[in-house]
């Protein structure tokens, strides 16, 4: 049997994030990530836009790679679009939605935050999600207009300063006096880039949830493990700007497993 064709999708570099996780759970598999830069940062598309813009480059793509499975590594994307997708292809999707139920879990203090964009801050999927599984938990949204564009900056060796990636943060931290916050979901896959520095900026220690890993466990359920003996497949990289990684890039990319990168472009209708 040849090995799954693996579609992975985000509006940038952020679901790096995501496939690193799903590359080391399942590498007999041919990955192919596309970053949509051309249509980045999905976070300040409104609601219409973005669903007919993840739906009409979804068409080219799958027809283009047939891929077994995508995986909407973006919950900008996933907290939106999902229903869409799989009512439109017969492809199975995992999505990449707000870890709110595992961190209400997991908190001691009951004092959780969300770090996500702004747009899935207020997506009404993300405040169902609350409804359903905060419990006795309090959940404080804080939407960033600018972090996934600080985490890209940092992948091309331009890394924002420190004062302004910690003003993007700054309203996870609730201090109550008898209980603060101690679990910020990272719910954009950009951020998890950036987990050194939030973790250093951070005006106490927190338990940052990145749901990478669970998504990962996700696909290899629906794929299956992979058959004694596999080879390893390949994993491809194309921006459907059509662009190439300038050097610093493509030393970031080589990090994550992206090597040989064959850039292709998906030539994406206007
Ligand atoms: N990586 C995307 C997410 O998980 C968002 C970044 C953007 O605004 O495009 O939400």
């Amino acid at each position: 049997m040849s090995a799954p064709a693996i579609l992975i999708f985000d509006s940038g570099l952020g679901g790096l994030t995501v496939f690193r996780e799903i590359a080391a759970a399942r590498a007999a598999a041919n990955f192919v990530y596309v970053a949509d830069d051309a249509g980045f940062p999905y976070g300040h598309i409104a609601e219409p836009e973005l669903v007919s813009r993840v739906l009409r480059v979804m068409d080219v793509l799958i027809a283009r790679h047939a891929p077994d499975l995508v995986v909407i590594a973006c919950n900008t994307a996933s907290t939106l679009v999902l229903p869409q997708l799989r009512t439109r292809f017969a492809v199975p999707f995992v999505g990449t939605v707000p870890a709110i139920k595992p961190a209400c879990a997991a908190s001691r203090s009951k004092l959780i935050s969300v770090l996500g964009t702004e747009a899935t801050v207020q997506r009404e999927y993300t405040r169902k999600l609350i409804a359903d599984f905060a419990g006795a938990c309090a959940v404080t949204l804080v939407g960033s207009a600018r972090l996934a564009t600080f985490a890209e900056a940092e992948l091309h060796g331009e890394p924002a300063p420190d004062a302004e990636i910690a003003a993007e943060i700054d309203a996870c931290f609730v201090d109550e006096g008898a209980r603060r916050t101690d679990t910020v979901v990272l719910a954009c896959t950009h951020y998890p880039l950036l987990i050194p520095r939030l973790r250093r900026l951070a005006p106490w220690p927190v338990a940052f949830i990145d749901p990478a890993a669970a998504i990962a466990r996700r696909v290899v359920e629906l794929i299956g493990p992979a058959p004694a003996g596999a080879p390893m497949g390949t994993a491809r990289l194309s921006f459907t700007s059509g662009r190439l990684p300038i050097p610093a890039l493509a030393a970031a990319l080589a990090g994550f497993g992206l090597e040989p990168i064959v850039v292709d472009t998906p030539a994406l209708p206007a």
